[in-house]
């Protein structure tokens, strides 16, 4: 059970002084009942509606983004433009963050969301779930390679890779799978067999797949069945 007032602003339309006042103003509908005091509590699922229509209030928000190149995955930055700038001030206020991070040049599936927990899952190595690259790197990449990466491969500077997956493709294209997100890992990884990764887009996490109807720099919010997607990958790399 949640007080009416922090309910509302978790909306984040509204702080929650704004929300005392439209509770007090007799504005504000909860689960069906027209709500006076804003210290009255209620289920945390029930419906909300301000002059009648409704609002989110869920305590947490999950979001796919299409990532553009050219934009940093992080929450601030005072020169650069994060993937946070492509949402509206009501999202930005209810601390949602980047799942993981994909480089400044890297394109595709991005995660947000002000779920830690949830968060801290997907990016564990231990959960294991794997994200499908797409990349395209200056020299063709072959089976020596898929061998390489499916063995687990050590980088320039020594650090080990879990086991990871790679199929060339036509065209100095290749997929590569992983499940864990160490520093520039996919093009530490083409870099260490030999073949430097030119362009790199995120396809997939778990089963979760990119929404093709998302333009670059679009967004939308996941569907309560595709937050278990995530862990639900039939993707085996080895190891
Ligand atoms: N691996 C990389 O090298 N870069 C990314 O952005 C993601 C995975």
């Amino acid at each position: 059970m949640t007080r009416a007032d922090k309910l509302l602003a978790r909306s984040g339309l509204y702080t929650r002084s704004e929300a005392r006042g439209l509770i007090r103003a007799g504005r504000v509908t909860i689960g069906g009942c027209t709500v006076s005091k804003p210290e009255d509590k209620f289920p945390d699922g029930a419906a909300v509606l301000v002059d009648g229509s409704e609002v989110n209030c869920e305590e947490f928000r999950y979001f796919m983004l299409s990532k553009p190149a050219g934009i940093l995955s992080a929450t601030d930055d005072s020169r650069a433009r994060t993937v946070l700038d492509l949402f509206p001030p009501e999202l930005r206020r209810l601390g949602i963050a980047p799942v993981g991070r994909l480089d400044k040049d890297t394109t595709g599936l991005l995660l947000l969301t002000n779920d830690g927990d949830f968060a801290h899952r997907v990016i564990s190595p231990k959960s294991g779930v794997v994200k499908r690259y797409l990349a395209r790197t200056a020299v063709q990449t072959g089976p020596e390679d898929a061998e390489a990466f499916a063995e687990g491969l050590t980088l320039a500077d020594g650090t080990r890779c879990l086991p990871a997956r790679l199929e060339p493709l036509e065209g100095c294209r290749c997929l590569v799978y992983v499940r864990e997100g160490k520093y520039h890992q996919v093009k530490r990884m083409l870099a260490a067999v030999g073949k430097p990764c030119l362009e790199l887009r995120r396809e997939s996490i778990g089963g979760l797949e990119l929404d093709p109807a998302l333009g670059e720099g679009e967004w939308r919010e996941l569907r309560q069945f595709e937050r278990s997607l995530v862990f639900n990958s039939s993707v085996y790399i080895g190891g």
